[in-house]
């Protein structure tokens, strides 16, 4: 229930951001597209795992278990999903659902960190790394 609570607020900070960020937006961002975080935030952290602590834990938990409460989020962990490494770099990229977009806040190295961090962890044992050039590509 705590998780639940702590989670729940996380969610709706990120929310409140996106929602500020789609409504300065507003004309450029068509209503079914991701919520997006403030265009000219950055993140600093350089590691996958910094990153990953610092952004991603917050909805997918810190052993990337996942969770349900105001929605659904779901495990990074031992996710066949993840096998190919396109795809959590464009949901990284662009967003989906109640996932937000972090092109604009994450450079290209910051995404191959935080996507082969997942790729190696949690019971994930992908060996083969994402390089920041793969990422530009998926722009
Ligand atoms: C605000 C909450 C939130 C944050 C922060 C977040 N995610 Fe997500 N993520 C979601 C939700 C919700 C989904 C499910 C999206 C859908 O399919 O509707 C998801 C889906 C995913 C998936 C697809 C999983 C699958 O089984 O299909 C991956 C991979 C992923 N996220 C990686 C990340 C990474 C890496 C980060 C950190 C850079 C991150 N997410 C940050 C909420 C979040």
């Amino acid at each position: 229930m705590k998780r639940i609570s702590i989670l729940t607020i996380i969610s709706l900070g990120l929310l409140s951001l996106s929602m500020l960020a789609s409504a300065r937006q507003a004309n450029t961002i068509a209503e079914h597209e991701p919520p997006e975080l403030s265009v000219s935030f950055q993140f600093e952290e350089k590691t996958g795992q910094a990153l990953f602590e610092g952004i991603c834990q917050g909805c997918h938990m810190p052993a990337g278990e996942g969770a349900k409460g105001a929605a659904a989020y779901p495990p990074l962990a031992n996710n066949p999903k993840l096998a190919g490494a396109a795809y959590p770099v464009y949901l990284v990229l662009k967003g989906q659902g109640g996932m937000p977009a972090f092109s604009r806040n994450l450079n290209d190295e910051q995404v191959a960190e935080v996507v082969n961090y997942v790729r190696s962890h949690f019971g994930n044992q992908y060996a083969d790394k994402v390089q920041a050039t793969d990422v530009a590509k998926l722009r």
